[in-house]
């Protein structure tokens, strides 16, 4: 199989780890794989110390031994680099690759992700490993495609205070500013003293009395994020040398900002990530309620979410790298999949473009840390539920002919240096981008659209309409994009409020953007959760919560408080949120906009969320009741009816 057939149809997968096992299993673990349905095997991204005990000592063979398995068997593997697990010797010979937190402490050894982005030797000694693993096996039949390293960032390790990081920050800023006094004059340092005499001078923003200067730390952020790019394009390159025509990709998390998706993904040749929907619905800031409904299912946007955000990091191109096959570990509790759910998981993933969904993992591992996390198989081999699971959906799959996907009507532009400005300068206690973000999503969604999610300088021509949630720093490029765009665009609060500077637009917020709306803010609040801002809107009683702006402008607002405090203005096709809306309100305002592009919005129950790829509308059920889908006679059902139970999926041509 070449790597070009295994990504156009889509493929399972699963994450295996030969290491942990007798030899002699590996055969009938690989055709058990095949049995249910499995092509793709991811393996290798900790085995570090069995592929090199030693420093120098390499120890390929059994990993030669399991390519040929593979190969043998009709596998195709994914071969992960080793270097988010350094062993021992290593950390023993450089003590001060470790990362250092905020507050100074160093990270010990003993589990995994200990290591400094910045640290030269430690680049050096990835790049050795690298080369040698890639020389002596990237031309393998087996191998399709590459993963580096592993979920650059998992338990908080972007941000590193180590005296590597420092010596690499100066110069990063160094190039940026060139003389000192540019630095000075960009963050403002003549406040309270802080101007600086050489570029030596400067310090990580960490350890300082109160909050160090936001343009300091957007900086350091921005230097972070630049640090993972340049660690992992380290890696790519070595691939492409010594393992010509394989997919290079990293999987990437849920909810995880601390890096640029966006700019690291411009290495690899698609994007993945890894799925944990009921683990990951336990981090969402959401009422108890929605998460106790969701327990066993997951929340019904969050999964969506990520699939078009890593879609968009992968220039169309994700797969899922991990995907959830039972209960996890590592969550404050951890529920099982509701039956029906991790096949439920697999379609929405394909139905969103995915080319391969890859399970976490084979067989539940008996010991060290992950021992408590399910797998496809219980500890000892046995079939646990995930596994009858994956054989349906395979089966279900390859009835199923796959056009190439259908694009999107609607997107919505996501930032990480919003979130970066926002998480540092909140001006509110949890202001939290995400959140923001996944409610004008949830609010997109509902139309039953295809969403597309965009960086900052995407173009937007094609869309019907254009939501940018809260983005603080806006680029004169976005500015004329919007200029030219001839469908609708939703604007939320503080967008165009500071420069790339961390700083006030002189012109004041909404900053460039007054090129497309003649707005000005004069003033902005905040509110705690218990205060809300009611109002009624088409004789609806709705209210906003959070954040209030007050605008100067001869604009008449559409949307107001009691007090007539204008919530929504309206410029031509671009509209101004100067609150935050709750979601029926939200909902409503992209509702009325798509009414006005001529799109009607068909009625999906609650609780049932679709996509279109190809010739193919796919209906998942994630409410824990059954739903009966309103249908027309005629449908042409492709999998399951009009009927569904909870977890269902049905596929109408
Ligand atoms: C991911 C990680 C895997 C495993 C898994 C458990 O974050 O990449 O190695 O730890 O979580 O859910």
């Amino acid at each position: 199989m070449t790597s070009r057939t295994l990504l156009s149809t889509p493929s399972l997968g699963v994450c295996y780890y030969p290491e942990h096992l007798p030899a002699d299993c590996w055969a009938a673990d690989f055709d058990s794989m095949r049995e249910i349905g499995i092509r793709v095997v991811r393996l290798g991204e900790f085995a570090w110390s069995r592929l090199e005990p030693d420093s120098g000592e390499y120890r390929f063979s059994w990993l030669e031994q399991i390519l040929d398995l593979a190969e043998s068997k009709g596998l195709s593997i994914v071969l992960g680099t080793p270097t988010s697990a350094p062993p021992k010797w290593l950390v023993d010979q450089m003590p001060d690759m470790v990362a250092v937190d905020a507050n100074g402490q160093r990270k010990g050894f003993g589990s995994r992700r200990h290591y400094c982005f910045s640290h030269l030797g430690y680049r050096k000694e990835c790049a050795r490993t690298v080369t040698r693993l890639a020389q002596a096996l990237g031309e393998h039949p087996a191998i399709v495609a590459w993963q580096t390293d592993n979920e650059f960032g998992c338990h908080s390790t972007i941000l590193s205070y180590s005296d590597a990081a420092r010596i690499a920050f100066r110069v990063w800023l160094k190039n940026r500013y060139g003389p000192i006094d540019e630095l000075n004059q960009a963050w403002g340092n003549v406040f309270w003293s802080m101007e600086y005499r050489n570029f030596d001078e400067i310090e990580l923003p960490n350890l300082t009395v109160t909050d160090p200067n936001p343009a300091h730390e957007l900086d350091y952020r921005r230097f972070s994020s630049d640090e993972v790019d340049s660690f992992n394009r380290l890696q790519v390159d070595l691939i492409r040398q010594y393992s010509p025509g394989r997919a290079i990709l990293h999987n990437f998390m849920a909810t995880f900002l601390d890096f640029d998706h966006f700019k690291v993904s411009q290495s690899l040749d698609a994007a993945s990530w890894d799925s944990y929907p009921l683990g990951a619905l336990t981090l969402l800031k959401v009422p108890a309620a929605h998460k106790a409904r969701q327990l066993h299912l997951g929340d019904p946007d969050l999964t969506a979410f990520h699939h078009d955000l890593y879609r968009a990091c992968g220039r169309g191109r994700f797969w899922v790298m991990e995907q959830q096959p039972g209960p996890v570990n590592w969550a404050a509790y951890n529920p099982a999949p509701h039956p029906g759910a991790v096949r439920l998981w697999t379609h929405e993933a394909i139905a969103h473009g995915a080319e391969v969904v890859s399970y976490f993992c084979w067989r539940q591992a008996p010991f060290a840390q992950e021992q408590m996390h399910s797998g496809l198989n219980l500890p000892n081999r046995e079939p646990d539920v995930g596994a009858f699971e994956v054989r349906q959906a395979a089966n279900e799959l390859s009835q199923l002919d796959f056009a190439p996907s259908i694009p999107a009507e609607a997107a919505l532009v996501y930032d990480y240096q919003a979130a970066w400005t926002l998480a540092i300068q909140p001006q509110r206690e949890n202001f939290d981008y995400f959140t923001v973000v996944l409610s004008f999503y949830r609010a997109l969604r509902r139309s039953g659209l295809n969403i597309d999610i965009l960086a900052p300088g995407a173009r937007l021509d094609s869309y019907k309409l254009v939501v940018i949630p809260p983005l603080p720093i806006v680029s004169a490029s976005l500015v004329e994009s919007l200029k030219q765009f001839k469908g609708k665009v939703l604007i939320g609060p503080r967008t165009g409020s500071k420069t790339p500077n961390f700083q006030i637009p002189v012109e004041l917020p909404p900053g460039p953007l007054q090129g497309v709306i003649p707005i000005k803010i004069v003033r902005v609040e905040s509110f705690p959760d218990f205060v809300s801002l009611p109002l009624v809107w088409k004789s609806v009683n709705y209210q906003c919560h959070s954040w209030l702006e007050h605008v100067r402008t001869e604009l008449k607002p559409f949307v107001q408080l009691a007090d007539g405090h204008g919530i929504a203005y309206r410029n031509g096709n671009i509209t101004y949120l100067t609150s935050l809306p709750e979601q029926s309100l939200l909902d409503k305002i992209v509702e009325d906009l798509l009414n006005e592009e001529g799109f009607r919005f068909s009625e999906i129950p609650s609780g049932v969320r679709v996509r279109t790829r190809g010739q193919y509308r796919f209906f998942f059920n994630y409410n824990p009741e059954p739903v009966r889908l309103n249908l027309p006679p005629e449908t042409k059902f492709v999998l399951g009816g009009a009927e569904m139970p909870a977890a269902g999926v049905t596929i109408v041509e």
